[in-house]
């Protein structure tokens, strides 16, 4: 390889190139708190995920308190998409809409899902195939679905934990990304264990960002191979 240098401007040219992809356009959906969300465009602020740029945060609850974090702590542009009775498809279609108003594109942008409380229909999945994320609250494939946390306390789990997966056309089935333990403690409560897993997605969502923005995430089947930084 020839030794870049500034005395050779060309060459050092390309390296800042190729070693900075294109910025990935990133929406987020949430519900409620948006914590997640939080996290993730905290640790983007912060500059710890050099190639995303959060285009919009998109909410089904004109209520969800995370609009407000959205907007007024990181200036993100913030939609709502009432469902008004709308299922799969015909209420996909205008978040993929609000999506596309903000320049978050398939095929080419990234969606995260940070307490997105709806079923995703198999058309969003497929028009944004393998750049829609999500987080899980157990070590899946244990404990899909709702009150995850609960389910693991009443099986008598001694480890559980969470994941961020690509999303495809199942509930919380596609390709995990990365995963991580929480220990179950004596005298858990619904509450203490969902904390302390909470703490641990704060971490593990915007890892898996930065991972994807920089282009680290191979997917093979259901195996997702993370390239060395
Ligand atoms: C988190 O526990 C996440 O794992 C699950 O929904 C919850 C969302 O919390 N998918 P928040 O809105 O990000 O605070």
């Amino acid at each position: 390889m020839a030794a870049v240098s500034r005395r050779n401007p060309a060459t050092f040219k390309n390296r800042i190139k190729s070693s900075y992809p294109t910025l990935v356009n990133l929406g987020i959906l949430i519900s409620g708190r948006g914590s997640n969300m939080d996290a993730i465009l905290s640790t983007v602020q912060a500059g710890r995920i050099r190639n995303v740029k959060p285009c919009v945060v998109i909410s089904n609850k004109a209520d969800a308190a995370g609009l407000k974090i959205a907007s007024e702590k990181y200036r993100v542009p913030t939609e709502v998409v009432p469902a008004e009775g709308l299922k799969g498809w015909d209420y996909d279609q205008k978040i993929v809409a609000a999506l596309q108003k903000h320049d978050v594109l398939p095929q080419a942008g990234l969606v995260c899902l940070a307490g997105f409380m709806r079923i995703i229909s198999p058309e969003f999945v497929r028009a944004y195939k393998m750049r829609i994320l999500n987080i899980h609250p157990a070590l899946l494939p244990s404990f899909p679905g709702l009150h995850a946390q609960k389910l693991a306390l009443d099986y008598g789990v001694k480890v559980t934990g969470c994941t961020v997966h690509f999303v495809d056309e199942e509930i919380d089935s596609g390709p995990v990304i990365l995963q991580k333990p929480v220990p179950v403690l004596e005298g858990d409560t619904e509450e203490t264990l969902s904390a302390r897993i909470l703490e641990q997605e704060h971490q593990l969502y915007p890892e898996a960002v930065r991972l994807f923005a920089d282009g680290r995430l191979k997917v093979d089947g259901r195996v997702v191979a993370i390239a060395p930084g």
